[in-house]
Order: structure tokens, then C-alpha cells, then sequence
């Protein structure tokens, strides 16, 4: 095997996406001491647009096509030295930007077209994970929906409805009745809701237990479990209200012991790693597995193909290191000479939020108290304010979203790191703002 290419002193970095997520990887390569020029495409972001110049060439898919902008970027790419291309969302990786532009000198973070749907297609998944024996949900797939309402009513058990495909978060139903999974299954197969997300559903079996996000970086052989984080996905205070992209996350989640993260590596992260390699697919990027803590054991909810946004912006700004040279040598095929560290301080982010999120919204609220948010806490503690719906407009900094910001907050103690951030959220004020002050609350009560 040739040996993987080394990081090279300077890279040329064009990172993708415009979220809290992507303001996190582009804040963490700005520090680094390798960064060449960093080029972002989300032009105008509140957070992104002060760290790098935007690619002029459109960014969007699909990727297969042999489009006009798709050479006019290869050739962007070529022109500009681009070494390294950070895939922030799970769109682009499930359209194939991988396999589009990655070549020996411009590798890509993020997994080929193939590795995407672990994500892309939970039927995919549900197989992948069946022939390899990983932990997961009992799950029964459909396209008719007579034939999903006959079986949901023959089992008459608490279930959950998931559309296969991409659906931004939105195509999973959790139907504790039978009149609720007639009504899902209707919303998917019947009424379309979803549009092809929705061609196939999934039935399956209703979990309980908490919940924790495991991520990975992985180049296809090794594997690096990064330190357990936990989202909250209700829109309201002690888990109420309808599912949102995630209302806060804190790192590390103490709900995994040590044993307990050696059968996740060993029971779902290497068996997975090793079915996709049986598939011919080189895995590189991040493998983000869901996770619910059943009392049979941890059990795979779902799989995702990048960082999960909030997740990553308390694991990041935990992480040690060069990020340039860890995303290189994940790219790159070169984990195993990686070592991965992460500050001992625990980091808190509670997302700030437009009024009527998760539903309608208003956008171009001004926004104050960024400084000043960032100007908080005492020695050793820091908060740092991740943009991620918000835009430049007319010499301010107005919301653009509806997670508006990441508002992170690292302490000696999570108690100490969610206070912070609370506080760091009240000395932020625009139009309608809310956000949830119960984030990382019950991390010291649950099991
Ligand atoms: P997902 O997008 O697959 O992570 O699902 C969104 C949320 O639905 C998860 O965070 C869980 O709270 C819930 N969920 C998904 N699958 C199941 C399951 N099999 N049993 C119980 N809850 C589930
Ligand atoms: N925070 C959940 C996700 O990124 O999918």
C-alpha cells in the first residue's frame, strides 16, 4: 500500500456549509499553524464570512452530472491550490462531492457518495448493520402503505415511522399509538410529505433509555472514538415540544463508562467500518452514530456522515491540536500516527433561537451583546459565540435562521460551563430570541 501523503506545512482549505457547525471547524483551522488560505462558501455569514474569502463558483449538487459549474470548480480548485475540502453538511456528501473532487493533491474530510448513506438511506443502514450483527431497533421497510397500516395494526405496539431518505431531521415520527402510526405512515407513503425521502418507510420497534451521540473520525481502517456528546432535541425546557435540529448539546456525556464505549467501538464502530470496506466504500470523515442506552445494551438509533450540529461546537472547542493536520490525516488515510486529545474542561452550548422555531419565522432581527457574551467568565473559563443563522447586513449582525447561535461556554465543571453559557445568552438580545437553560441539567441524574 503507498504510504498516505503527509500534511503538507501550508493547505489551502475550502470548507462547506454555512451553520454553527461549520462557524466551529472554521474557527478551530483558523487557529491552525498549517492553514494556507481558508475559503468558505456560505458568503455573508455572520460567523464565516470575518475567517475567509467565498469561493465564487458555486458549491452546490448534484455532483454526478458532468455540469458546467461542476469543471468550472475542479478547475477553481486546481487554480487555488485547494488542498483540503471540509464537507460540513450530509447533503453534498450524499450528492457525491466527494467523488467529484477529491484527487491526490485535494483530499476531501468526508466520506464518498457510498459511505453517505449510512445517512441517505436508513434502509441501507438497517441492512449494513443486520449483516454485520450491530446493535439497532427491530425494523420492518415499506413502500405500499396498506401494507405498512396492515402490519401496524396486526403488531398494535408503540413504534416509530422513519422515511428513508433525507429529510432534514424531520422524517422520524415517534408513535407511541396506533392511531399515531396510521397517522405517520399516511404522512409519509400517502400524502408525500417527505417527497422521495418518503418512497420507502421503516417501522420499527420503540426504544427506550437515554440517549447519547458517539462520534468517530475514521479513515476507513482507524478509528478514533471522540469524547460521548449529548444533544437535546425538544424545542422546550425538560424535553417538551416538537423535535428540532438540536436546542443545545455539552461534552463529554458521562452517561457511557469505559465498558460501555469499548462495546460501542467494538460492537457497532468496527463491524460497520468493516461491512462498508467489504462494499469496496473507504470510509474518511466522521461516523456519528445516535444511540439510545437501552437495558439490552447501547442500540443504534441512526448513523450520520458528518459532525453533528450542535454537537460539534462543544467537541471542538474541547479539541487539542491541529485540526488541520487531524481532518489531513483522516482524509488522508494516516489515523493511525494521529493521536486525538481533548481539554479536560467540559463545554456546555445552548442554542439561541428565533421565535416560532421549529416552525415559521422572522428573519433580519438585529442582534446585540455578542462582546460582551464573550467577555464573560473568569480565569480558566471561556465562552465563545458560534454564528449559525445569521448574516452581515448593512454594517450588523442580523439573525438569518432559525438556530441563530451557538452560544458555548467551557468551565471546570459542566454546572459551572452550562451556568455561563445561560448567563452568555441573557447578555445576548435580538427580536423574539429564546433559547433552553435546562441544557445539561440532568447530565449528573441520568443513569
Ligand atoms: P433520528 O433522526 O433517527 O435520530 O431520530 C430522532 C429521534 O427520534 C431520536 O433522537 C430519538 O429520540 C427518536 N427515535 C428514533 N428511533 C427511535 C426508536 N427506535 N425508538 C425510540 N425513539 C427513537
Ligand atoms: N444534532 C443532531 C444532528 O446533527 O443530526
Amino acid at each position: 500500500m503507498p504510504k498516505p501523503p503527509a500534511c503538507p506545512d501550508k493547505v489551502n482549505v475550502l470548507l462547506i456549509g454555512g451553520g454553527g457547525r461549520e462557524h466551529a471547524l472554521g474557527w478551530k483551522i483558523k487557529k491552525s499553524g498549517r492553514l494556507g488560505k481558508l475559503w468558505i462558501d456560505a458568503k455573508g455569514h455572520g460567523g464565516l464570512a470575518p475567517l475567509g474569502e467565498c469561493c465564487p463558483i458555486p458549491t452546490s449538487g448534484p455532483f454526478h452530472e458532468k455540469s458546467n459549474s461542476l469543471f468550472q470548480l475542479r478547475n477553481w480548485c486546481e487554480e487555488q491550490d485547494i488542498g483540503l475540502i471540509v464537507v460540513g453538511p450530509e447533503i453534498p456528501l450524499a450528492q457525491g462531492i466527494h467523488d467529484a473532487l477529491a484527487t491526490e493533491t485535494c483530499l476531501v474530510f468526508g466520506p464518498p457518495e457510498g459511505g453517505a448513506r449510512l445517512e441517505a438511506d436508513k434502509v441501507f443502514a438497517k441492512k449494513l448493520m443486520r449483516t454485520v450483527s450491530v446493535p439497532t431497533a427491530d425494523g420492518r421497510t415499506f413502500t405500499l402503505a396498506e401494507d405498512a397500516l396492515e402490519y401496524v395494526r396486526a403488531k398494535d405496539e408503540p413504534c416509530v415511522i422513519k422515511a428513508s431518505g433525507l429529510a432534514a431531521g424531520k422524517g422520524v415520527m415517534v408513535c407511541p399509538t396506533l392511531p399515531e402510526a396510521e397517522e405517520a405512515i399516511t404522512r409519509v407513503l400517502i400524502d408525500r410529505e417527505f417527497g422521495d425521502a418518503g418512497n420507502t418507510l421503516i417501522v420499527e420497534e420503540m426504544l427506550t433509555g437515554p440517549e447519547v451521540s458517539v462520534l468517530a473520525l475514521t479513515d476507513g481502517n482507524v478509528c478514533w472514538i471522540l469524547d460521548p456528546a449529548k444533544d437535546h432535541k425538544r424545542v422546550g425546557e425538560a424535553d417538551t415540544g416538537p423535535n428540532t435540529g438540536g436546542m443545545g448539546a455539552y461534552c463529554p456525556a458521562p452517561v457511557l463508562d469505559e465498558a460501555q464505549m469499548a462495546f460501542v467501538e467494538r460492537e457497532i464502530f468496527v463491524p460497520t467500518l468493516d461491512a462498508l470496506k467489504r462494499e469496496g466504500i473507504v470510509y474518511r470523515g466522521v461516523l456519528y452514530a445516535g444511540l439510545m442506552l437501552t437495558k439490552a445494551g447501547p442500540k443504534v438509533l441512526e448513523f450520520n456522515c458528518r459532525f453533528g450540529d450542535p454537537e460539534c461546537q462543544p467537541l471542538l472547542a474541547r479539541l487539542k491540536g491541529d485540526i488541520i493536520q487531524i481532518l489531513w490525516d483522516t482524509a488522508a488515510g494516516n489515523l493511525a500516527n494521529t493521536t486525538i486529545e481533548f481539554d479536560d474542561r467540559p463545554a456546555c452550548c445552548v442554542v439561541m433561537c428565533s421565535a416560532g422555531y421549529p416552525g415559521t419565522y422572522e428573519k433580519g432581527k438585529p442582534i446585540a451583546g455578542i462582546d460582551t457574551a464573550q467577555g464573560l467568565g473568569g480565569p480558566g473559563e471561556q465562552v465563545i459565540v458560534f454564528h449559525a443563522g445569521t448574516k452581515h447586513e448593512g454594517g450588523e449582525i442580523v439573525t438569518n435562521g432559525g438556530r441563530v447561535l451557538s452560544v458555548t461556554a467551557l468551565a471546570s465543571d459542566l454546572e459551572r460551563a452550562r451556568m455561563l453559557a445561560n448567563e452568555a445568552c441573557a447578555a445576548i438580545e435580538f427580536e423574539g430570541a429564546f433559547f433552553r437553560s435546562d441544557i445539561g441539567a440532568k447530565a449528573s441524574s441520568e443513569p
